[in-house]
């Protein structure tokens, strides 16, 4: 068996010649995700996860749903909507590249069975006459399988059943035409939509439907049957930046799929259909609204026919489909669909089967578990990967880059949502997913090369969205805790070894420099808008002129912080390269605790709902006068009262602005409870945590259980905020193991509440620690260490904390804690958090205020 962590692990330790054994990570795990949870509800913000129910392994290039609805900005491609509930109307199957609901989608790929009368028939190809029906009680949805069985309209009571699974980049379908009618002269097909009718969105709220282009080849005599093609839709190219929009608009996105049915004759016909048009035998096809099928017939001694699919994606070519094919469902498992189940199931075990939860009490601990884990498979979905095997081996990967519209040697991943994920998805991904953080920022690395910047929100493109250069904050957070030079220990020691080259770390220096110092090409004479088209590379604009301007002085403040951090991790030699500022870290960091201040007016008043209060002292948006502006501008996705909680690196300051710590819980108090919260957006995210900082824990405690309850059920409808490739989850994760990232380049964590009695964690160690000589983590003077599965192991025990909030005590390997602030050197190498755990508030951390 494969798992792909130990795949790419054990390659990393062929060189150092050092074996490593898989581990089977326990798939029983996976009965706990519910692949529902966030698939619904509406398409603001605010409204539901907007994630679709999809089969594919972690951070897969391609991901594979039952299509229920039409997919564009703001709808996704399946959607368990009360009227799917209720009719099970099913449009086929799609390859689905949009990662998050308000993103586009880019090269999608689509398969559709249905039954024609007779040879002469018609392809039911246009979306709307696609409908097949799900027959009631079928429907199974899975990590690594989906199954259903649909009726098939007008075909006297014919079926077919799908079982749907796939690899990163390949689909795997079993159809299994069943005909009712063993008279009946109507015969299968399966459909290959190609183009279509695409939705392009431009702010405000204006729909455009054009036609992108794509092709078609069938290939009737190769040694299975064989259709290839390509579209060029890619839905966000508008709101690329002008300077690369250009390459972006030579997109496309290839198919090659493979036919095995178990009869080399049971193929009797084939064709193109384009608009109204089928072309019976044709076999090349160009152009708008186009697709492709394949025709068979029943075996005559049997109503029943099974056909097995591979369909293959790729950025790159027809040509590079086959080579994916190949390489990861090759001919041999052609028919062998529950082998690829398994192996995309592995490789999901492999994540979420490293946690191992033991619940208490409770009536909803098992909901509360099933959210966590469904939380794992969401958080390890984004950024996905777009690199391709060359045709040798498979660490060997190029990739399309639409930057500058070439390819490249090396990793890629899009489908960075930075502003969102920067919080504590990162953070989750770096203690989870280690094997991937290189390639991760060398992908952002190369964005830069090819288009000039560090990405915002990469989807296959830079889209300008949202506000802040968070790259800054990833960069310095995952060199903090490893992914940098070579480290040594004060007595000469390797800490961790080199993840980049030298050359690496300046290219990563100069463009993190670059964000902080290098304003975009006329900032300003751009507003920056949301969506804002025809506007190239939006990096850190101006403060006064532009739209939102309270979030970016705060969102830019904070990126300096997360360089002042980065410039003291690398080496002097690269961070000096920068003539101009004598202390490049000092000079950071004096921006980043002056800028806020700059927005702050602490003339600002509300009045309290709960006492009646003032609360005094608000970020506020000024005019370009330097006058204050009115107090609702200058904010992306919030209100000064959440922004005003937002210097994730100067909580202290907040609390000084806002009169200390008794008056700053004051304010949060009328914040949570006065109804200024809004934890479906980021920005609030942290903001449960806050109390801890002042002093006031136990409040955390409270308001972090109290957000979980209100704002994650397992149910379809169930998460009230957008997934935002994984951050919603992240926060969860986080919030159940007992502690969160408020600020991300702080090396610590600000402790809450932990969800459960017990839990433990398998961490994969990351590809830094050194394996010969073996760092003393890996070796037997580390009792967090398990040699079995090559894991540190972190364990955090609350007996009964599924009936009880509060904290009375807290021991961290050993050693009484009696802050709520734990630091990221106590669990990179596994660790033990023992929590004592109460139904009433308790004075630990200083309880509700010690004033
Ligand atoms: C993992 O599972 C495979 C296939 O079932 C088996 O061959 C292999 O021995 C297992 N490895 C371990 C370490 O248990
Ligand atoms: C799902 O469908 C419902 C009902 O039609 C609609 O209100 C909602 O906006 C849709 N959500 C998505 C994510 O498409
Ligand atoms: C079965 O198929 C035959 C031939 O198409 C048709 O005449 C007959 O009505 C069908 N029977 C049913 C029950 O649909
Ligand atoms: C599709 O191709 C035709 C012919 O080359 C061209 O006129 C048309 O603009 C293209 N459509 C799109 C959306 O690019
Ligand atoms: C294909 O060949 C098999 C074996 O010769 C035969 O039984 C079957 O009827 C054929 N199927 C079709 C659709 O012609
Ligand atoms: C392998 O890929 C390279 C580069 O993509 C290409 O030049 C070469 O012809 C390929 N070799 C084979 C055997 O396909
Ligand atoms: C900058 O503005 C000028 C004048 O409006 C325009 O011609 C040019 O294309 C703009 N450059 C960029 C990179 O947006
Ligand atoms: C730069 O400033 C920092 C304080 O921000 C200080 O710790 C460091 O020593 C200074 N470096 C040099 C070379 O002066
Ligand atoms: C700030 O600018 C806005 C928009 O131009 C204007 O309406 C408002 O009067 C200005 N406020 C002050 C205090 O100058
Ligand atoms: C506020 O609370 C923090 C955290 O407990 C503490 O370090 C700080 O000293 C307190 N400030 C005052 C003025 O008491």
């Amino acid at each position: 068996m494969t798992v792909r962590g130990a795949v790419l692990l054990s390659s990393y330790y062929a060189l150092l010649t050092i074996p490593v054994v898989a581990t089977n990570w326990s798939v029983d795990s996976l009965k706990y995700v519910n692949p529902l949870i966030g698939t619904t509800g509406g398409p603001k913000p605010g409204d539901s996860g907007g994630m679709v129910a999809s089969v594919a392994p972690p951070f897969a290039s391609v991901r594979w749903v039952v299509q229920t609805q039409n997919s564009f900005v703001s709808k996704t491609p399946f959607n368990y909507s009360e009227e799917y509930i209720d009719h099970g109307i099913v449009y086929g199957f799609m390859g689905t590249r949009q990662p998050a609901i308000w993103m586009g989608e880019s090269g999608w790929v689509g398969i559709v069975p249905g039954m024609m009368k007779d040879s002469g028939g018609k392809i039911k190809a246009k979306f709307e006459d696609r409908m097949l029906t799900r027959v009631p009680g079928t429907e199974v949805f899975g990590v690594g399988m989906y199954n259903v069985e649909l009726d098939i309209p007008d075909a006297e009571g014919s079926r077919v059943s799908v079982d749907m699974t796939a690899t990163s980049r390949v689909g795997h379908f079993r159809f299994v035409f069943d005909s009712a009618n063993s008279s009946s002269e109507h015969l299968p097909y399966i459909y290959l939509p190609t183009t279509r009718p695409a939705t392009i969105f431009h702010t405000p709220d204006t729909f455009v439907t054009t036609f992108p282009n794509g092709t078609v080849e069938i290939h009737p005599s190769n040694s299975a049957f064989e259709i290839c093609g390509s579209n060029e839709e890619m839905l966000d190219w508008i709101i690329a930046p002008t300077s690369i929009q250009e390459a972006a608009s030579n997109f496309k996105g290839w198919y090659c799929a493979r036919f095995d049915t178990e009869s080399s004759n049971a193929s009797i016909g084939h064709g193109i259909v384009q608009g109204d048009q089928q072309m019976e035998g044709a076999t090349n096809g160009h152009g708008e609204q186009l697709g492709a099928y394949v025709l068979f017939g029943f075996p005559s001694s049997n109503s029943k026919l099974t056909v097995h699919v591979r369909i293959a994606t790729s950025l790159i070519s027809a040509d590079q489909a086959r080579v994916n094919l190949d390489q990861e469902i090759g001919d041999a498992l052609a028919t062998n669909i529950a082998a690829t189940k398994a192996k995309t199931e592995a490789e999901w075990a492999e994540k979420v089967g490293r946690f191992n939860i033991v619940t208490g009490e409770g009536s909803d601990a098992q909901d509360i578990k099933t959210i966590f884990l469904t939380g794992v498979f969401h958080a390890m979905q984004y950024p996905y990967e777009v690199h391709e095997p060359r045709n040798g081996s498979a660490d060997d990967h190029h990739y399309y880059s639409a930057y500058d519209n070439n390819i490249h040697v090396g990793n890629s991943y899009s489908g960075y949502s930075i502003w969102d994920t920067y919080r504590a998805e990162w953070a989750l991904q770096l203690l989870l997913a280690p094997e991937r953080i290189p390639g991760m920022i060398r992908s952002m690395l190369q964005d830069n090369d090819e288009g000039g910047r560090l990405p915002m929100w990469k989807n296959i493109i830079e889209t300008n969205i949202m506000v802040g250069t968070h790259a800054d904050s990833l960069l310095a957070e995952a060199v903090l805790k490893g992914f940098g030079p070579a480290v040594k220990s004060p007595t000469g020691e390797v800490e961790s070894e080199a993840t980049f080259t030298e050359e690496e770390l300046r290219r990563m220096w100069a463009t993190a420099w670059k964000d902080a110092s290098t304003p975009p090409l006329n900032d300003t004479s751009t507003v920056y808008s949301d969506r804002e088209e025809g506007v190239d590379y939006e990096a850190r604009a101006a403060n006064d002129i532009h739209s939102e301007s309270v979030s970016r002085t705060l969102d830019y403040a904070y990126d300096d912080y997360a360089l002042a951090v980065l410039s003291s991790l690398l080496p002097e030699s690269i961070t000096s390269s920068v003539a101009s500022v004598p202390n490049v870290s000092q000079f950071l960091k004096e921006r980043a605790f002056t800028n806020p201040w700059t927005v702050w007016n602490s003339d600002a008043s509300a009045i309290s709902s709960i006492d009646g209060g003032e609360i005094r002292g608000f970020v506020q948006a000024r005019n370009a006068s330097g006058e204050w502006a009115d107090v609702t501008s200058g904010f992306t996705e919030g209100d000064r009262w959440v922004y005003s909680f937002a210097l994730l690196h100067d909580i202290p300051g907040v609390i000084e602005h806002r009169g200390g710590n008794a008056s700053f819980v004051r304010s949060l108090e009328e914040f949570f409870d006065g109804g200024w919260i809004d934890f479906t957006n980021e920005p609030a995210h942290h903001t449960p945590y806050l109390y801890a900082l002042a002093g006031a824990p136990s409040y955390t405690q409270e308001r972090v259980r109290e957000m979980a309850r209100m704002n994650y059920h397992n149910t379809p409808n169930g998460l009230t905020g957008n997934e935002d490739c994984g951050q919603m989850s992240a926060w969860y994760i986080f919030s159940a193991l007992g502690f969160y990232p408020v600020n991300p380049v702080s090396a610590e964590y600000v402790v809450g509440s932990p969800f459960f009695s017990s839990l433990s964690v398998h961490l994969p160690v990351p590809p830094f620690v050194p394996r010969v000589p073996p760092h003393p983590s890996l070796t037997s003077s580390n009792k967090f260490y398990d040699a079995m599965t090559d894991s540190y192991v972190l364990r955090v025990v609350a007996t009964d904390a599924e009936t009880k909030p509060y904290v009375k005590g807290l021991t961290v390997n050993g050693r009484s804690v009696s802050e709520p602030v734990i630091r990221h050197e106590d669990i990179r190498y596994g660790g033990l958090l023992e929590f004592d755990m109460s139904d009433t508030p308790e004075s630990w951390g200083g309880g509700r205020g010690a004033w």
